[in-house]
Parts: structure tokens; C-alpha cells; sequence
């Protein structure tokens, strides 16, 4: 494996694990609030963000690279309302896409096509991602200040159920 990529996937790996380590920070700060809804959701998230991780420490292992875990920053504990946690989750899935656009066009260079295939499955999935953030913050958005909203928008995440299987 190419060395500069190998340093860049050690990189992001820790930036998916440090993602999954924001979002199970996040479901506590909604665990706080009696928002069970979107504390389930964002523990799923977490969940989904350290599979996300593991796809690149089982690719970095079968391209007979080195996994080189590091330490993953202490993430945010405070939000002001639902409203800017999840504000907070879709800068940070934008944030994440763009280290995923760079990593392609870093394979890319390389030719290393082997990597750009595999990271054309983030790049779909960055995609997901960012909407189902967006989404959630338009709709909180829409409610405002209303209990009832914010009630009926936090039945609605606590639907989420775990993803059957990590390849989607
Ligand atoms: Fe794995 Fe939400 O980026």
C-alpha cells in the first residue's frame, strides 16, 4: 500500500471513529434532555460511524498496510436545543465529505484504483448522510419553539432502527 495513502486512511479512520464518538456524546446530551427519540437515534449513528471506521481498518489490513490507531479528540458535551446538535451533525457529515472527496482525488493520483473503489462507497454514502442530517434540521426549523413538534419529531427518531447490514 502506497505510504501517503496508508497515512491518509490511518487519518480518517480516526476522524470516523472521532464521528462516532461525537454522535454517542450527542444521544447523552438528548438522554439528558428526555429526548429518548434522538438519543436512540444518535446512538445508531454511532454505531454506523464506527462500522465506517472499520471498513477502512479491514481495507488498510487486506492491502497488507499498518493500522495505526490514534487518539481520538474529546468531542462537544453541550448543545443550546435539538436544533443545533443536529446543526452541529450535518457540518460535520459536510466536513467529513470533503476529507473523503480529498482521499479520492489523493488514490487518484496514486492510481491506485483499488482505493477508489473503495471509496466510492463513502462518497454515496456521504451523500445519504448529509440528507438525512438536513432533513431532520429543516424540520426542527419548521418547529421552533413548540413542544408538541419537538414531541412528535422525537417519535419519529425513535423509529430508527439498526442497519441489518454494515455494507448499506
Ligand atoms: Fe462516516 Fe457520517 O461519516
Amino acid at each position: 500500500m502506497n505510504k501517503e495513502i496508508e497515512a491518509a486512511f490511518n487519518d480518517h479512520l480516526n476522524a470516523e471513529l472521532h464521528s462516532s464518538y461525537l454522535y454517542l456524546s450527542m444521544s447523552n446530551y438528548f438522554a439528558a434532555q428526555s429526548l429518548s427519540g434522538m438519543e436512540n437515534w444518535m446512538r445508531l449513528q454511532a454505531d454506523e460511524e464506527r462500522a465506517h471506521g472499520m471498513k477502512f481498518i479491514d481495507f488498510i489490513n487486506e492491502r497488507n498496510g499498518r493500522v495505526i490507531l490514534q487518539q481520538i479528540d474529546t468531542p462537544k458535551v453541550e448543545w443550546k436545543n435539538a436544533l443545533e446538535a443536529f446543526q452541529d451533525s450535518y457540518d460535520h457529515e459536510c466536513l467529513i465529505s470533503s476529507k473523503i472527496d480529498k482521499l479520492v482525488d489523493l488514490a487518484t493520483k496514486h492510481s491506485d484504483h483499488a482505493a477508489t473503489a473503495f471509496l466510492q462507497w463513502f462518497v454515496n454514502e456521504q451523500v445519504e448522510e448529509e440528507a438525512a442530517a438536513q432533513a431532520i434540521v429543516d424540520k426542527l426549523r419548521m418547529i421552533g419553539d413548540q413542544p408538541m413538534g419537538l414531541f412528535m419529531i422525537d417519535a419519529q427518531l425513535a423509529g430508527r432502527k439498526p442497519e441489518e447490514d454494515s455494507n448499506e
